[in-house]
């Protein structure tokens, strides 16, 4: 029989309510372990949690203050997507009430606030927690999985992962907490981005030994929504190039969190190049991969329509296409069958030693960055 867990949502935003919509269209899913239900949920401002009164029959409890939520015995898990600044102080308090925890990423605002989480994490070994990222979700990312897996690549030439937004190449878009690094944090777009890019080259054991980056803040001023200019001090895009070691004397993997980059809305790609294999896959052509193998010869890629070919079946026939909130359905889909017992089928959510690297990784992309070194990245989870 399918388990019903009841969740608390903490933090109503853009993110809150696409959970929100997940769980209500959940009969798209075949013979899920568990299903979600919303009881509560917590916002500072009251409209957001209104939208959920309205379209949530299950919400029983509205709050503002999120320690109420976590008192409530009825809530088993928490989903919490709140601004980066706040993770270090919410995610423990999750912890410490025995709620399991979907923590939105960066999974702390820096690497000092994640130790303050993992620390947490160390105390509650008996809570099931990930971290999200669900666009390694599409089916045509999990083809380029599945191919790196089942090896014959050759030695890799390079790998490069990218997510890549436009908005911000207008002048004219307001300020947002993102752009704050009070409160999205130094990092800048990589804090914001760099969990989705990362996700699958750590998964498949690509740890950059070193890195460099070329950070860029294009615009160093934008409207407050107030008539006034104000600072804008985050990096707007990162280029990292880590150096990953291997067999064959390592390659290059590139790692793109760009905000400015022209034409392109949320962009998530990733490209393999082998001497036998490669294989590629972007959200702009969501329904393709594109594959080639070489065995000397001709060099032919080949390109191959999937559909609705997903990790967890669903009633949807895979003639048809698959989008951003499957993704999202996908890895909530991860995320309960794991926390239910099962093993997300070869392919579960960002664990919170994965977001710990993931930190590692971007700490020393904003030190080489700003001081255009080379440094090698410490993983030890004590730094
Ligand atoms: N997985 C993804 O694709 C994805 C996409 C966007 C954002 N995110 C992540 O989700 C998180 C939230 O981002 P968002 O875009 O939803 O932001 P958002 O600003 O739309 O939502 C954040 C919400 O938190 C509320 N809030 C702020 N302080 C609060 C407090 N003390 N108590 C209760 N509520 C409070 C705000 O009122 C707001 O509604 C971030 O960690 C971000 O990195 C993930």
């Amino acid at each position: 029989m399918t388990r019903t867990i009841k969740f608390g949502v903490i933090g109503c935003g853009l993110m809150g309510r696409e959970f929100a919509s997940t769980a209500a269209r959940w009969l798209h899913l075949e013979n899920t372990k568990a299903r979600p239900e919303i009881i509560a949920v917590c916002d500072t401002n009251t409209g957001l949690m209104d939208w959920f009164s309205d379209n949530v029959p299950s919400v029983a409890q509205k709050t503002t203050d999120y320690k109420a939520l976590l008192a409530n015995t009825d809530v088993d898990a928490i989903y919490c997507a709140l601004p980066h600044v706040l993770h270090d102080q919410v995610y423990p308090e999750i912890l410490e009430a025995g709620k399991h925890l979907l923590g939105e990423k960066p999974f702390g605002m820096d690497r000092a606030a994640n130790h303050r989480i993992q620390a947490a994490l160390d105390s509650h070994p008996e809570l099931f927690v990930r971290c999200s990222s669900e666009m390694p979700f599409f089916p045509g990312a999990q083809k380029v999985i599945d191919l790196v897996r089942s090896g014959g690549l050759g030695d890799i030439i390079e790998v490069e992962a990218a997510f890549l937004h436009s908005s911000d190449l207008n002048p004219d878009k307001a300020i947002n907490w993102k752009r704050m690094v009070e409160v999205n944090g130094a990092y800048g777009c990589m804090g914001d981005l760099g969990m989705h890019v990362l996700h699958v080259p750590l998964r498949l054991g690509w740890k950059p030994r070193h890195v460099s980056a070329a950070l860029v803040n294009r615009f160093r001023e934008r409207p407050d929504g107030n008539g006034n200019l104000v600072p804008c001090d985050t990096w707007d895009n990162a280029t990292i190039t880590g150096h990953v070691d291997d067999a064959a004397g390592g390659f290059p993997l590139v790692m793109k969190t760009w905000r400015i980059a022209p034409g392109e809305s949320n962009t998530w790609s990733l490209r393999v190049l082998g001497t036998r294999k490669s294989a590629y896959f972007t959200t702009k052509n969501p329904r393709q991969w594109q594959w080639m193998s070489y065995e000397g010869g001709k060099q032919i890629w080949q390109v191959e329509d999937l559909g609705f070919d997903t990790l967890f079946p669903t009633i949807t026939g895979n003639i048809f296409e698959f989008g951003f909130p499957d993704a999202l359905q996908q890895m909530w889909a991860a995320f309960l069958d794991e926390l239910s017992g099962g093993d997300a089928n070869g392919f579960h959510c960002v664990t919170p030693a994965e977001a710990a690297d993931h930190h590692a990784i971007l700490t020393a992309a904003q030190k080489a960055g700003t001081e255009h070194s080379v440094v090698v990245v410490d993983y030890r989870s004590d730094t």
